[in-house]
């Protein structure tokens, strides 16, 4: 059955750990619905993962929606989460509200993220009167990395760490469910998850937080452009690949791909259409 917005929240309340993970097709979002993670994060990383963008901020809506709605086919019954690209919403609560929709209605998702603190309470806010379930994402937030002076964990001096709290605050207040807290100490976030009713979603925040995200493709070892110091790889599933894609290759030059096993049969005698073929 699929979670609701109190089965998260009550998560929390009880000490049970969150998870979520980002999923961007029905083949791996079938695979993590099987494994029962909390929340599926169709996450604008695709844009870096998926579609070799260099930053998240070129990530379309469309792209977005093409993606939310083969994670939806692959995990009918998980809760999911649309993450709203760059330019979907930065223009004002009826950009945001109209692009949530699509998510909603389009791809079936249960909620949608965003990006920012106060600056975006008053959109979260709108967001949520219209009926759309919002997960907020402060601290590095990758759409506007370059204003924050690039990939670089934030709060470390007690007045950002200030503010960090009173965004997270703000966002609550405005009525997000949930918040994602990356790259952020740990002692921070310990603070910001005790200081809220609503769960922290951590990524590169320590162990604290009231549940985590991760990449997949991280996770797995699939994406290996760079890994950033949070990220656990429990597989290395890039060199399996390659050695598999390889050892294809090699077999289908020497011939010994496919063998008899991966080939169909026929008592059919066909040498006499050659034999036609010929004749022609
Ligand atoms: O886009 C994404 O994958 C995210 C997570 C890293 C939280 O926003």
């Amino acid at each position: 059955m699929r979670k609701t917005l109190s089965d998260i929240g009550s998560m929390k309340a009880r000490g049970e750990k969150i998870t979520m993970l980002t999923a961007y097709d029905a083949s791996m979002s079938r695979l993590l619905a099987g494994c029962d993670v909390d929340m599926l994060l169709v996450g604008d990383s695709l844009g870096m993962v998926m579609l070799g963008y260099d930053s998240t901020v070129p990530v379309t809506m469309e792209e977005m929606l093409h993606h939310a709605k083969a994670v939806r086919r692959g995990a009918p019954e998980s809760f999911i989460v649309g993450d709203l690209p760059y330019g979907a919403y930065q223009t004002g609560s009826r950009d945001a509200i109209n692009n949530a929709i699509r998510f909603l209605k389009e791809a079936d998702c249960d909620a949608v993220k965003l990006e920012g603190g106060l600056n975006m309470c008053g959109i979260v806010k709108a967001l949520v009167e219209a009926g759309i379930p919002v997960m907020a994402h402060i601290g590095l937030t990758p759409q506007t990395a370059s204003q924050l002076g690039g990939y670089k964990v934030q709060g470390r001096g007690i007045e950002d760490a200030k503010r960090l709290l009173v965004e997270a605050k703000g966002l609550e207040k405005a009525g997000a469910f949930a918040i994602v807290l990356e790259c952020v100490p740990d002692t921070l976030a310990k603070v910001v998850s005790a200081s809220l009713t609503m769960p922290t979603v951590g990524i590169g925040a320590g162990a604290d937080c009231d549940g985590q995200v991760l990449v997949t493709h991280d996770l797995l070892g699939l994406f290996d452009k760079f890994t950033p110091k949070f990220v656990k790889k429990y597989a290395n599933l890039a060199p399996t690949i390659k050695d598999s894609i390889r050892q294809y290759g090699a077999e289908v030059k020497e011939g010994v791909y496919p063998a008899a096993e991966h080939t169909f049969t026929s008592e059919t005698d066909y040498d006499s259409l050659l034999e036609e073929e010929k004749s022609v």
